[in-house]
């Protein structure tokens, strides 16, 4: 959600600013501005619309700066347009902010900095930090960000540069902040993927701390002014992981990358009979565990719950991480909170994991580094490499694998036996999920039926209910098109009501006890002129009279299911907005990674 970046060096910064820019654009796409200090000048471009506006821009100036900080937006607080783009400046225009995060009480501020003269060009909440820094500039930069922030409520990662020193100040509470760090220069960045082609050395700024760049170094303090003593870390991937590798989209690569993403998550950890994970409770104190996520994460939440109540005997909740954090939940002692998330960044699911503070944690989290991977006491890393496509794929199928890992590990330390079936067919899933990737120039040629379609209905039962929530999501995320997921039998309570000739219904209907009555479900949407897709891994005449169309999937154990039934629902929303020439790893509205409420 929003990105920035900001650069101090030796080389010309306007176009490691751009590149940066264009890298971070999957967080926000509406807008973007940069700022550079030339000749003691600060010189600002924005442009609304896309990043490439922007460059065809800068492409007119010759630019010949050392240092700057530039932003891509997506629009909280005021249309997207030139004045609401960032960098935003104040009165003098000797000093440019961008930001990242809500200030919550930017109204307030507003009207303290109008009363004291200060002119506000913009509604976004943004602009009086601007306004503040220079109500507060004496001559030293560092001094007047902390004091600016004293003043503001909500959350916010910053990069500020002013006319007078050649210096940059970030800060941030709340919204992540990166410096890289290279033999001669050092960045500023909301994202690693924004600097990675640059340099692996970065320092992670935590919440309520600053720092000042300048040409001798940086340095890093807490907002209350203590020296703070943050490590240099390496990041271990590459940017290849950032490229397309000549897919059309970042989805669609990354869909296809799940065979080597799913055996990247097992990888090491099913061994010598045991599975091993890095967590540090003692799942025989455990008495009941409460997982809280966003989005696709929460479906593959859901899943868990299937997963670790089935494997491991657990009890498991599943809340909302929005919901979660404002309805005061019980939390004992001897609960567990998983939080999952992709970005480790999402700003409901760090609060839920904030609010928790008397039990263990356990963090499912694919962005290495992340606030929230930091945060919990023991995690799981995904491992699997840069999600760019702003509808989570990869990410989904990991998480879902991690979920089993652990579902086993807790069966296999209270009853001390390995589930050794399950756990060998998990390693054989990626070959698996191949083949579905192998069928989907079939999988392309059916989607084309329904790229006109104006609703469609998701239907799967026990646990591929949350895949037919997830399928749903994916398709209205990237196409547009309104789709509900649902229990299958659940849909006699209402959206039966919505089914005619013109309705698409995707059935998961897979081997196993509630097969038939699945097809019972099937007969009574085709009784009403519905129009049947069905994901199924059973060769049955009633499925293929009641189907118009079918998508065979490898027949796995129930708990294995959802790994192989996302990929063709996947691989649908993917040709189905890519037909309607949608810009699938842009969809409009949406942002990779949320860090507002
Ligand atoms: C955004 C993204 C979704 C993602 C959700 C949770 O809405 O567009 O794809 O599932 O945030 O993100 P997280 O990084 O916490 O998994």
């Amino acid at each position: 959600m929003c990105g920035i970046v900001g650069y101090l060096g030796k080389k010309s910064a306007t176009p490691i600013l751009l590149s940066g820019l264009k890298r971070l654009e999957y967080r926000g796409y509406d807008s973007a501005g940069i700022c550079v200090l030339e000749n003691g000048a600060l010189k600002t471009f924005k442009k609304e619309g896309p990043i490439k506006m922007l460059a065809a821009e800068l492409d007119k100036q010759s630019l010949n700066s050392q240092i700057g900080i530039a932003h891509t937006r997506w629009a909280t607080h005021g249309q997207p347009n030139e004045t609401n783009a960032h960098p935003h400046y104040d009165c003098q225009h000797k000093i440019a902010v961008v930001h990242n995060g809500i200030i919550e009480n930017f109204e307030g501020l507003k009207i303290l900095l109008a009363k004291e003269g200060h002119k506000i060009v913009s509604e976004t909440d943004s602009e009086v930090i601007a306004h503040l820094i220079e109500k507060f500039y004496h001559g030293d930069l560092e001094q007047a960000v902390l004091e600016a922030v004293k003043l503001l409520e909500g959350t916010f990662g910053l990069a500020v540069i002013s006319e007078s020193e050649k210096k940059l100040v970030a800060a941030r509470r709340g919204s992540p902040l990166i410096l890289g760090i290279g033999p001669d220069e050092i960045f500023i960045a909301s994202d690693a993927s924004a600097i990675i082609e640059y340099t692996n050395q970065v320092v992670y700024l935590e919440d309520n701390e600053i720092a000042t760049i300048s040409e001798q170094g940086y340095e890093v303090k807490s907002l209350d002014g203590h020296n703070a003593n943050n490590q240099v870390t390496e990041i271990k991937w590459t940017i290849d992981e950032i490229e397309k590798s000549g897919f059309e989209h970042f989805m669609l690569k990354e869909i296809f990358e799940q065979p080597k993403t799913i055996a990247n998550a097992l990888r090491g950890r099913i061994k010598d009979g045991k599975i091993k994970l890095s967590v540090n409770f003692d799942a025989k104190k455990i008495d009941k565990i409460i997982i809280t996520a966003c989005g696709t994460s929460w479906h593959s939440a859901l899943i868990g719950k299937y997963l670790l109540e089935k494997i491991a005997g657990m009890p498991t909740e599943v809340d909302y991480a929005s919901e979660f954090r404002y309805r005061h939940p019980i939390v004992r002692d001897n609960n567990l909170l998983i939080v999952i998330s992709q970005s480790g960044e999402t700003a409901d699911t760090l609060a839920a994991l904030r609010e928790t503070k008397n039990c263990q944690t356990l963090g499912i989290i694919n962005s290495v580094g992340s606030t929230i991977a930091r945060e919990v006491k023991s995690g799981i890393y995904l491992h699997a490499g840069p999600e760019i496509g702003v509808a989570s794929t990869k990410a989904f199928t990991s998480q879902v694998a991690s979920l089993i890992l652990l579902a086993l590990y807790i069966k296999e330390q209270i009853s001390g036996e390995l589930d050794q079936a399950l756990s060998d067919e998990l390693l054989i899933i990626p070959e698996k999920i191949q083949t579905i990737l192998d069928q989907a120039e079939n999988i392309k040629a059916i989607s084309q039926n329904f790229v006109s379609a104006k609703n469609l209905l998701y239907l799967g039962r026990g646990i591929n209910f949350p895949v037919a929530l997830e399928g749903a999501l994916k398709l209205k995320e990237v196409s547009y098109i309104h789709a509900e997921g649902y229990p299958a039998a659940e849909m006699k309570h209402g959206p039966i009501a919505l089914i005619d000739k013109n309705m698409f219904v995707v059935f998961i209907v897979n081997h196993g006890p509630i097969f038939e009555k699945i097809v019972s479900n099937m007969q009574e949407v085709r009784a009403r002129g519905g129009r049947i897709i069905a994901i199924t891994d059973v060769k049955d005449a009633a499925v293929e009279k009641l189907s118009e169309f079918i998508i065979t999937v490898p027949s796995v154990s129930e708990e294995l299911s959802p790994l192989v039934n996302i990929i063709p629902l996947q691989l649908m929303s993917y040709y189905v907005a890519s037909a309607n020439g949608i810009n699938v790893d842009k969809p409009r509205n949406l942002a990779k990674s949320v860090t507002v409420e």
